[in-house]
Order: structure tokens, then C-alpha cells, then sequence
């Protein structure tokens, strides 16, 4: 009879304890500067090596503030984040080519950054190979922010939030272009994207409809030469048949060769419901308007990829069917982590 009533004050007593557990663990959470990207045991090991940049939170919110800073750009109008938006898996919004300072447009698609910490080299036309110079090229290509490195790091250094936030960072007292790159680099680097449906159905969490199994089955078939699971990219740079007079000559420009004559870098697939319009020049709208150009819209040239000489025969409903299949590699989680936000 005793039990009762000495048995519910234990019980809450101890819940208590775990609260307090639960809270003291939370604030401990919160000074802990730790921050690593995870992936799944399917993804190959990172390409970049985080040689003197390991990523924490300091840098990590400092790389964020960076990204969002039109301070940046020549007239502190344009950001990063504005051609590199989370809600379009941080590609640009609807348009073929951005608009950068002065409303001047460039002459490529801006692509989506997911999983840059995997791509061995930038660009459609891969010419930038460390992902640590890479942002020298937005900051001072003319027509997105028209900046010099000087003249950012002279402005950055006037700014006594950003001295501070550096100090924390990276322990200097005077910013230098080499810790800005870094930290744009953390934040870049947590930009993973792995919490899609297939990564759910790679690790047993969820099972695909038999139509999405399907459109896996004619993906792997007829798109995986190029757009290897599970980056969705071999990262090779391919004349994929989009014309025979190039106004760009994507690879042929860093190499020289006329080989490499209108071939660009295999872009990957994750997320790309969200990142139309497509191609390095943003000239298809839809995922249909893609696959009819792999079935019938294939040009000949003289490095036009060699599976791809006779187009790739698709139905109807295998183009639905691999649309659909397409649809599952979209990861709601990351185009909504309030982590990535300002
Ligand atoms: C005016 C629009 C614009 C702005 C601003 C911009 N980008 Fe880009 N970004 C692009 C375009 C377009 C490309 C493709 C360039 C090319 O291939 O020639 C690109 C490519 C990239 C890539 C390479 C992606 C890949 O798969 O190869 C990274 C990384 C990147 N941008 C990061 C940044 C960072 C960091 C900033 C800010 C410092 C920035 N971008 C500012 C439009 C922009
Ligand atoms: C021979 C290699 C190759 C094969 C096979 C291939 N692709 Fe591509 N794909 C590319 C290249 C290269 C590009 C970029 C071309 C460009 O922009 O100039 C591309 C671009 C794309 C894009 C645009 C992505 C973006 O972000 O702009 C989509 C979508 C796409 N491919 C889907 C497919 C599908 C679906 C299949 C199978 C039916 C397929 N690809 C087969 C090489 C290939």
C-alpha cells in the first residue's frame, strides 16, 4: 500500500535527474565548437583534405556570414547566396544565366554547390582545381561581383564584427584573403547532401514504389555511365550533344585541345527537381525537355561522347519513370536546415 505514493515521487525525481542531464548536456552542446560533415558509408572519402581548415562552428559561422555579404561584390550589392540560393539546392532561382553587378549577365547556368567537399575540380569547364581559390574567381570575374581580393580584405578589415569574428576563427589579428577562402570553404563544405529518399532506400529506412524502381533500373542502364551513383557524377568532362557550333567551348578553353571542343564537366543529379534550368547555359527548362534531347535532340560532332552516337532510345514512360526515379534524389531536409540560413 506504501508503494504507491513513495513510487510516483521517485519517478519524477528521476525524470528530473534526466532533464537536468538532458539540459547540462545541451549547454555543454553549445560551447563545444566541434562541427564535422557527415555522409553515409556509401560515399567515397572526401577529395578535399581540410589540410589547416578543419571545420568548426566558428568557422563554419563565419564562412555563412561571408556567403551572405553582398560587401563582397564591387557596389555591395550582390552575394554569394544570391546566385547560390539553399531554396533551389543552391543553384540560382529560375534564371538561365545570373545576373551579377550592374545586372550584367554571365554566360553560364550557376550551378548547384551540394557536396563540392567530393568534386575534384570547379567549374563547367573545370577550371579552377582547389575549392580554397575558388571563390577568388565570383569575387573578381567582372560581370558576377567585379571585386579585387585587395580591396575585399581592405573592406572586411574595417569591419570590426568581421576582426572579431576572425580572431575567434582562424586567431589573426588582420584578415588575409587566405582565411576568407577557408571560411567560405567550412561553410561550403557542410553542404551536404545526403538525406534524400534514394539515400533512405540505400540505408533501409524507406523503400521505393515500384514506378521510382523502375525509373532506378532505366537510370542505371541508360544515365549511370556519366551520372555514377551515388554523387550522381564521375566528375569526367563530356560532350554530352548539345551542339555542333559552340559559343563555349567548356573544356577546350583550360586545356587547348580541340578534342575537349564542347565538352563539360558531368554535373551531378542530386537535387535536380530544384535546379532547372538545366545545362551549363540553362537552355532546358524541364527534366522532360532533358530526356527529350537524350532520346531525339542528340547533335553530332566530332567529340560528342561515343555512348551517346546513336542518342539513348527512351519511351514515354521510361522518360516518366526516370523523371520520377530523378524526383527521389531531391533532399527536403537540406533546402530547409535552418543551419544554412542567415
Ligand atoms: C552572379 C552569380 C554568381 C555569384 C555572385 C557567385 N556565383 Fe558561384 N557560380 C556561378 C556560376 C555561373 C558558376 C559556373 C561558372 C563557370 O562554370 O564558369 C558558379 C560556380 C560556382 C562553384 C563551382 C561549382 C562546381 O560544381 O564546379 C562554386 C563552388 C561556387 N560557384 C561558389 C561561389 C561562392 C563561394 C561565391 C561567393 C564568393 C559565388 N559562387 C558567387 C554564379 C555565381
Ligand atoms: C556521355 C555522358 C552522359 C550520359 C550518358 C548522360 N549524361 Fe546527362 N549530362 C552529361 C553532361 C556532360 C551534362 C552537362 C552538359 C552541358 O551542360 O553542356 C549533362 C547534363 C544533364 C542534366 C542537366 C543537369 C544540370 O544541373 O544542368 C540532366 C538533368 C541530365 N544530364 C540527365 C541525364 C539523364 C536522365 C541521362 C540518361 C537518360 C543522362 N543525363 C545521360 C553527360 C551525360
Amino acid at each position: 500500500m506504501l508503494q504507491g505514493p513513495f513510487f510516483i515521487p521517485m519517478k519524477r525525481f528521476s525524470l528530473l535527474i534526466i532533464l537536468l542531464a538532458v539540459l547540462s548536456c545541451r549547454k555543454e552542446n553549445t560551447a563545444d565548437n566541434s562541427l564535422s560533415p557527415a555522409y553515409p558509408d556509401y560515399f567515397p572519402a572526401p577529395v578535399y583534405q581540410f589540410n589547416n581548415n578543419t571545420v568548426n562552428k566558428d568557422r563554419f559561422e563565419l564562412g555563412k556570414k561571408l556567403f551572405f555579404d553582398p560587401v563582397l561584390s564591387l557596389d555591395s550589392t550582390i552575394s554569394c547566396a544570391k546566385c547560390h540560393a539553399q531554396v533551389h539546392a543552391f543553384a540560382d532561382h529560375n534564371v538561365s544565366l545570373s545576373a551579377g553587378i550592374n545586372g550584367l549577365l554571365g554566360t553560364r547556368n550557376s550551378p548547384s554547390i551540394t557536396n563540392m567537399i567530393w568534386s575534384p575540380t570547379f567549374m563547367w569547364d573545370g577550371g579552377v582545381n582547389h575549392i580554397e581559390v575558388f571563390s577568388v574567381a565570383p569575387i573578381t570575374n567582372h560581370v558576377e561581383m567585379g571585386e579585387s581580393m585587395l580591396s575585399v580584405i581592405r573592406k572586411l578589415n574595417n569591419i570590426t564584427a568581421y576582426r572579431t569574428a576572425f580572431k575567434k576563427a582562424y586567431n589573426i589579428d588582420e584578415i588575409t584573403d587566405q582565411a576568407m577562402l577557408r571560411a567560405l570553404t567550412a561553410y561550403m563544405s557542410m553542404i551536404i547532401s545526403a538525406g534524400s529518399k534514394y539515400d533512405e532506400y540505400r540505408q533501409g529506412k524507406t523503400s521505393l514504389s515500384a514506378s521510382e524502381l523502375d525509373g532506378l533500373n532505366l537510370f542505371r542502364q541508360k544515365c549511370a555511365g556519366c551520372h555514377s551513383e551515388p554523387l550522381f557524377t564521375d566528375y569526367s568532362y563530356k560532350n554530352n550533344g548539345l551542339d555542333s557550333v559552340f559559343n563555349d567551348l567548356g573544356r577546350e578553353t583550360i586545356t587547348t585541345n580541340s578534342n575537349d571542343r564542347g565538352k563539360f564537366k558531368v554535373p551531378s543529379l542530386r537535387n535536380v527537381e530544384l535546379t532547372y534550368p538545366y545545362m551549363h547555359d540553362g537552355r532546358f527548362w524541364s527534366l522532360r525537355e532533358v530526356l527529350d534531347h537524350y532520346s531525339n535532340g542528340i547533335v553530332i560532332s566530332p567529340s560528342l561522347d561515343a555512348s551517346l552516337q546513336h542518342s539513348i532510345p527512351m519511351t514515354i514512360q521510361e522518360k516518366e519513370r526516370i523523371i520520377e526515379f530523378l524526383k527521389t534524389l531531391t533532399d527536403w531536409n537540406l533546402v530547409s536546415d535552418q543551419m544554412f540560413n542567415k
